[in-house]
Formats: structure tokens, C-alpha cells, sequence
């Protein structure tokens, strides 16, 4: 701080104390009863209940219930809630229409910002958001229509026909099916890899106060509607220092593309002056394993076995590069382990998944995160909108010259 921005901020006043806190690295937003993760020991709870027990004990419909409401369902609370999520998996017709207006190659993450936004456009009794029933049926709405959303993004994207869903399915199946069933070809489910997206979606679930929660939550608190609001947090996962991570993870192992360059790029990722990052390494909060990560691997090699490709070259590519990283001094000093992303983008193109889709399927996951926080902030009776201060380093006040616009 110079003495001009002292002058300025005591000349107007500004003599509150603010903490100067860039990126938020110990500033809690908001009291949350949804996820708990310590990241020194690598710990990750929603609702109290270990991912790696609802990793391997539940189906994510459970998990979102969970998520949702607080607690696991009973059978019978289960089938109304999978019944209820059925009853909206449809898209009204203009609105795919207005998918349909993009350019056939555009990134489904583009297509998917205004898609869900536009949402707002067709369901008016969202904009009520005080309304208890309205925002239920606008959380059902959204856990509902991603999929939907998410597998139309991808035909029109390889200039397929849209696969309507079909709700004799369950809700990770008809994901499948929206995505690889042709007129043709009709999708037969395979429970490995149903259970593979499964576990994907589930882990992807809610992940507390990252960037993009935040993000839903800052918009949701000025009363944006909860489709405006997810379209924001659909925005801010796209990066790749989030959610955008999975891709550029897999684009990095085929650019490293033989075992023989990884000590080159490991190399690269330690020299400060080389804007370069290993992919999938590193986590905001995980001083330690990811759990996901772990559970991930686990799925990697079950998916892997399934179809046979245990020799599949960017896979052993990544197991080679865990092992040199987790043996670098660099990476050990700094904290640095493989986060989810590092093994979530091999399974799913084990799955038949392209990489411009990861973060699509994601956003498909973390819309229930999303809802289950954005619900939980307006419930609260504490909530205010989000307004975080700044210290301000520009120019004193100063006056505009006489001979402005005259010299
Ligand atoms: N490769 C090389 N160095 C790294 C990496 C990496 N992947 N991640 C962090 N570092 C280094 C930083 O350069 C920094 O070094 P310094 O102390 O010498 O300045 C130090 O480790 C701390 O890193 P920060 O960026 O300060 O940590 P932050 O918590 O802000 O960043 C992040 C976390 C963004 C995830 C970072 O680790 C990263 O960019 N990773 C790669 C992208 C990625 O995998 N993202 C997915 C996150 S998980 C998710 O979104 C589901």
C-alpha cells in the first residue's frame, strides 16, 4: 500500500478494517451442513456419511437425495424421489430448438451455459424463489434435464439425432442411453460401466465452497433465479484450474504421449518461469490423497479389466507419471497428489466418452451440489447478498484538468 491509497480511503471515510484475503483461503462464506472435507487428511463426508461408503453402498439417485434433504431415503422415499426426477427429463421442444441454433462444433460446455440459462426462459414460477415447492420443483427440474441436456449437447455435436429419454430406465442408464443408443443401435447397459458413471457422478456430487458452488451461491444471493444461478456455476467450472481440469488432464497425457517424456514435463511443471501445470495434480484444500482420486483409480482398473484395455497406453501413462510425481521432491514438498480429474478423464474414455465432454458430465453431477447449496443459502435465515470488500490501489482523487479535451 502507498501513502496515495492511505490519503483516498481515510478522505472518504473507508477506516473499517477489511481482510485482504485473494482467492479466499481462509474465508468461510456461509455455515454449511452439506459437505465436510478435511483436506490435511484426506477426508471427504457428505452429510456426515465417508465418500468411500457411498462410493461403494449407494447409486447416486441415494447420494442426491442425500444431498438434498439430509438424510439417506427409505426405500419407499427413494422410488418417489427417482419417480419425481423421471416426471422432468423431457426438454420442451423450443428449447431444443434453441440448441439447435449453435454452431455444430461449438464446446459443449458453451452450448450447456445457454441452455440451462435459458431454462429461466420457460419454467416462470422459478423466479419465486421464497417459495419452498417452487425452488423443489426448479431442483428437480435441473437434476433431471442435465442429463438430458448434456446427451443432446453431444449428438448435436457429431450431427447424430437426439435420443429422447426413456424413463424405464434408471436415471444413470437413461444417461447412457441419451448418449450412445442410435437409431439403429439400440444401448444395451453394461453394469460395469453403468456403475462406472455411477460412481463418477457421485464423486463429482458436491465438493463444499470450490469456485463454482461459490460462484451459484454468489449469484443465487442476490434472488437470480436457481437456472440463471447454475448457468453461472456451469461458467466457472468450465476452466481448467476446475472442472475443466479432466480434459486438459487427458489432452496433457497424449501430448506427453510416451513414458519416456514425463521426467521432461515433470521438469517443466517445477520451472516457475513455464506457465506449465501437471494436470490432475494439486488440489485448494487436499494436503493429502484426494479420496476421489483413490476411488477413481479403483474404477480405472475395474473399467479397464471390463473391456480389455489394461494395456491402454494413457493409462499406464498415468500410473508412470503418479509414480515419478509422488517420488519428486517437488511435488512431495509442495503437497501435490492426484486429484479426482487425474483419473476421472481415463475412465471415461474408456466409456466411450470424448474428451470435449468431461466437464459437461461434471456439471451433470455437480448440479446437485449446486442446488442443495443454493437451497440451503435461501433457507438460511442469515443469508445476505454477497458483497466482498476490496482495498482499493488505483489513483488518489483527483480532478479532471481545465484544458481537458482542448490540448
Ligand atoms: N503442477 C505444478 N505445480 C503446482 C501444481 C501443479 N499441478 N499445483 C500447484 N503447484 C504449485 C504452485 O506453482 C505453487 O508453487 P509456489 O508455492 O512455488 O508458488 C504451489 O504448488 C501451490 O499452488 P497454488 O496454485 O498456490 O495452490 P492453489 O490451492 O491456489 O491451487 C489448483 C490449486 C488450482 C488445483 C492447482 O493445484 C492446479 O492448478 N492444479 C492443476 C489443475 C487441476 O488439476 N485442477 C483440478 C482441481 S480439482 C477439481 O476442480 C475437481
Amino acid at each position: 500500500e502507498g501513502p496515495d491509497v492511505i490519503d483516498i480511503r481515510s478522505l472518504y471515510g473507508q477506516s473499517k478494517m477489511f481482510t485482504y484475503d485473494p482467492g479466499f483461503v481462509s474465508t468461510a462464506s456461509c455455515k454449511s451442513a452439506i459437505t465436510f472435507i478435511d483436506g490435511d487428511q484426506g477426508i471427504l463426508l457428505y452429510r456426515g456419511y465417508p465418500i468411500e461408503q457411498l462410493a461403494t453402498r449407494c447409486d447416486f439417485m441415494e447420494v442426491s437425495y442425500l444431498l438434498l434433504r439430509g438424510e439417506l431415503p427409505t426405500s419407499t422415499q427413494k422410488e418417489q424421489f427417482v419417480n419425481a426426477v423421471k416426471h422432468h427429463t423431457m426438454l420442451h421442444e423450443q428449447l431444443i430448438k434453441f440448441l439447435s441454433g449453435f454452431r455444430r462444433d461449438a464446446h459443449p460446455m458453451a452450448v450447456m451455459v445457454g441452455v440451462v440459462g435459458a431454462l429461466s426462459a420457460f419454467y416462470h414460477d422459478a423466479m419465486d424463489v421464497s417459495d419452498t415447492l417452487h425452488r423443489e420443483q426448479s431442483m428437480l427440474r435441473l437434476i433431471a434435464k442435465l442429463p438430458t441436456i448434456t446427451a443432446i449437447a453431444y449428438k448435436y455435436n457429431i450431427g447424430q439425432p437426439f435420443v429422447y429419454p426413456r424413463n424405464n430406465l434408471d436415471f444413470t442408464e437413461n444417461f447412457l442411453h441419451m448418449m450412445f443408443a442410435t437409431p439403429t443401435e439400440k444401448y444395451v447397459p453394461n453394469p460395469v460401466i453403468v456403475r462406472a458413471l455411477d460412481r463418477i457422478l457421485i464423486l463429482h456430487a458436491d465438493h463444499e465452497q470450490n469456485a463454482s458452488t461459490s460462484t451459484v451461491r454468489l449469484a443465487g444471493s442476490s434472488g437470480a433465479n436457481p437456472f440463471a444461478c447454475i448457468s453461472a456455476g456451469i461458467t466457472c467450472l468450465w476452466g481448467p484450474a476446475h472442472g475443466g481440469a479432466n480434459e486438459a488432464c487427458l489432452n496433457m497425457l497424449e501430448e506427453i504421449g510416451d513414458v519416456s517424456r514425463i521426467n521432461e514435463y515433470i521438469e517443466r511443471a517445477k520451472d516457475k518461469d513455464d506457465p506449465f501445470r501437471l494436470m490432475g495434480f494439486g488440489h485448494r484444500v487436499y494436503k493429502n490423497f484426494d479420496p476421489r482420486a483413490t476411488l477413481m483409480r479403483e474404477t480405472c482398473h475395474e473399467v479397464l479389466d471390463e473391456l480389455g484395455l489394461h494395456n491402454d497406453r494413457l493409462f499406464k501413462l498415468a500410473l508412470e507419471l503418479e509414480k515419478i510425481a509422488l517420488e519428486d521432491d517437488y511435488f512431495i514438498e509442495k503437497k501435490l497428489y492426484p486429484n479426482v480429474d487425474f483419473y476421472s478423464g481415463i475412465v471415461q474414455r474408456a466409456l466411450g466418452i470424448p474428451t470435449s465432454m468431461f466437464t459437461a458430465i461434471f456439471a451433470t453431477a455437480r448440479t446437485v451440489g449446486w442446488v442443495a447449496q443454493w437451497n440451503e443459502m435461501i433457507s438460511d435465515p442469515e443469508q445476505k447478498i454477497g458483497r466482498p470488500r476490496q482495498l482499493y490501489v488505483g489513483p488518489p482523487h483527483r480532478n479532471i484538468p481545465d484544458d481537458h479535451g482542448r490540448s
